[in-house]
């Protein structure tokens, strides 16, 4: 008898352990990925299906499974079924045309395999996932799908499929491996904290995990030995970085009215290491949780170099004095400005700074008038809030040759990578935090702190040169 599959060390090994309902094991070419599909329908599975698009392009995995299986059982060419003599069964489909998943409809399989998920458009996907089930509650059910990055924007519903790995500026980004839940509530797919069962308009809603587990040509012996990658390197971008790396960002493009254009944050990230170290403390920004849910964040800006930011819990920031006294501790000798966010409970923290720190504490109120200009002197502001976050963005162009570093936080990268902007004929308008609150499911907190530490702010009452001038305390 024939040795079983086994996994590769690695992310294969990790992908064919993983506990989520639906896994997908995508990027780099030659990972090992169609191998995954067989090698779990071979072991871990009693009825399986590996779906690709179209009938043809199964055939270099039906070859494979010739390799691997063709003395533990038979195959039937023309039902496309393997059956193995330890009982299992594994099938091949194709939904080459839409339409085509109807034909697979209540056929129950406890693993539904796709090969190169960019092909399948999500109405297939999802449809075919549907008759996931065994007969013997003791057989576990998944989905596992493999690809390579979407080439064109057909592929880009797996962007959103699997955005906490994949979408950059997804608001809560996951690590690989992880698992997140996930429902699909009114036909919209939602990310919930955990995988309990609640009930959503008198319906039993049980939510299921998804991961992703990227793939790399190096975690492969065998494609690393016959020099594959070579021929990865020598492909003409951004096809090499697509298939060498799996790099899922390569050529995706940004809203058209992102304010901020992700490519400048990510430029930005990577000048993190390079901190001048004769910088001092030059501002603190503050914005303060609104609630129990939000966070208080402060900036830390030396100069043009971003400290990676402190946050608190709502819960635990409730008042002025506190989060002054965070203030006071950051701040310790230096004679920084701190630029506090003062519209709701931020006032209270406000008062209490001011009565400690004096003028060198600068309310910051987003709501108000901006007289200012954009740099090329032709563009004003409908408020405060557009005025600081533009400032922001032109601090990050890289034209500006500023230098500016940020941390690399993906959480604090996706909400500089928020907010869109429009011109109006008051000017520019940044798009409320309501809004972006909607669309992103969470209040961009450690953006809001970072523009904050960034805008320069007049005292009120004082010129601006007195904000150059130094301390007016
Ligand atoms: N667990 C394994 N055991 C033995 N051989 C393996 C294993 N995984 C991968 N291989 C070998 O590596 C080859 C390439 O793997 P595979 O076809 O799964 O990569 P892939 O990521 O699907 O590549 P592509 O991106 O080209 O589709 C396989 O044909 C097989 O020879
Ligand atoms: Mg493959």
């Amino acid at each position: 008898m024939q040795k079983k599959w086994k996994p590769l060390k690695g992310p294969q090994t990790d992908a064919l352990k993983s506990k989520a309902d639906i896994l997908f094991y995508g990027g780099a070419a030659g990972g090992g990925k169609t191998d995954l599909l067989i090698g779990a329908a071979h072991t871990q599975h009693t009825r399986s299906i590996i779906f690709r698009r179209e009938y043809p392009q199964l055939r270099a995995i039906i070859d494979r499974t010739m390799e691997l299986l063709c003395e533990q059982g038979k195959y039937n060419k023309s039902s496309l079924v393997w059956a193995l003599e330890d009982g299992r069964n594994i099938e091949f489909g194709a939904v080459q045309h839409i339409g085509d998943e109807r034909k697979y409809q209540g056929r129950p399989h406890d693993l539904k395999a796709f090969d190169e998920l960019t092909h399948f458009t999500e109405m297939q996907f999802r449809t075919l996932c549907g008759w996931l089930r065994s007969a013997d509650a003791n057989q576990r059910c998944r989905v596992i799908a493999t690809g390579n990055p979407p080439t064109d924007s057909e592929g880009e519903w797996i962007i959103r499929f699997f955005a906490p790995w994949l979408d950059k500026t997804y608001p809560h980004p996951a690590k690989p491996k992880e698992l997140r839940w996930f429902t699909t509530l009114e036909g919209k797919d939602k990310e919930v904290e955990n995988g309990k069962s609640f009930r959503f308009k008198g319906e039993l809603i049980v939510p299921k995990s998804r991961t992703f587990i990227p793939a790399h040509v190096e975690d492969n012996p065998y494609y690393m030995e016959s020099g594959y990658k070579s021929t990865l390197q020598a492909l003409p971008e951004p096809l090499r970085s697509k298939l060498l790396y799996g790099d899922f960002g390569v050529d995706r493009e940004d809203n058209p009215y992102q304010l901020i254009p992700t490519e400048w944050l990510e430029q930005a990230i990577l000048r993190y290491e390079t901190r001048n170290t004769q910088a001092t403390l030059s501002c603190i920004g503050v914005d303060v949780a609104r609630g129990g849910n939000d966070k208080t964040v402060l900036t830390l800006r030396y100069e043009n170099w971003f400290e990676v930011q402190r946050v608190y819990p709502g819960s635990s920031t409730r008042t002025g004095d506190v989060v002054a006294q965070l203030v006071l501790a950051a701040r310790g000798t230096s004679h920084c400005k701190v630029h506090v966010d003062v519209i709701g409970v931020g006032s209270s923290v406000f008062d209490s700074l001011r009565r400690i720190m004096g003028n060198s504490v600068i309310a910051m109120n987003s709501a108000q008038a901006s007289d200012a200009k954009d740099k090329s002197g032709q563009l004003g502001f409908v408020n405060k809030r557009a005025e600081w976050w533009w400032y922001l963005r032109e601090t990050l162009d890289p034209a500006s040759g500023n230098g500016v570093a940020l941390p690399n936080d993906r959480e604090l990268l996706s909400d500089l990578a928020a907010p869109r902007w429009r011109l109006t004929v008051r000017g520019i308008q940044v798009e409320a935090k309501d809004s972006i609150i909607r669309r992103i499911g969470r209040s961009p907190d450690k953006g809001d702190s970072l523009v904050y530490a960034n805008a320069i702010e007049q005292v009120a009452g004082s010129g601006f040169l007195d904000y150059y001038g130094g301390m007016v305390e």
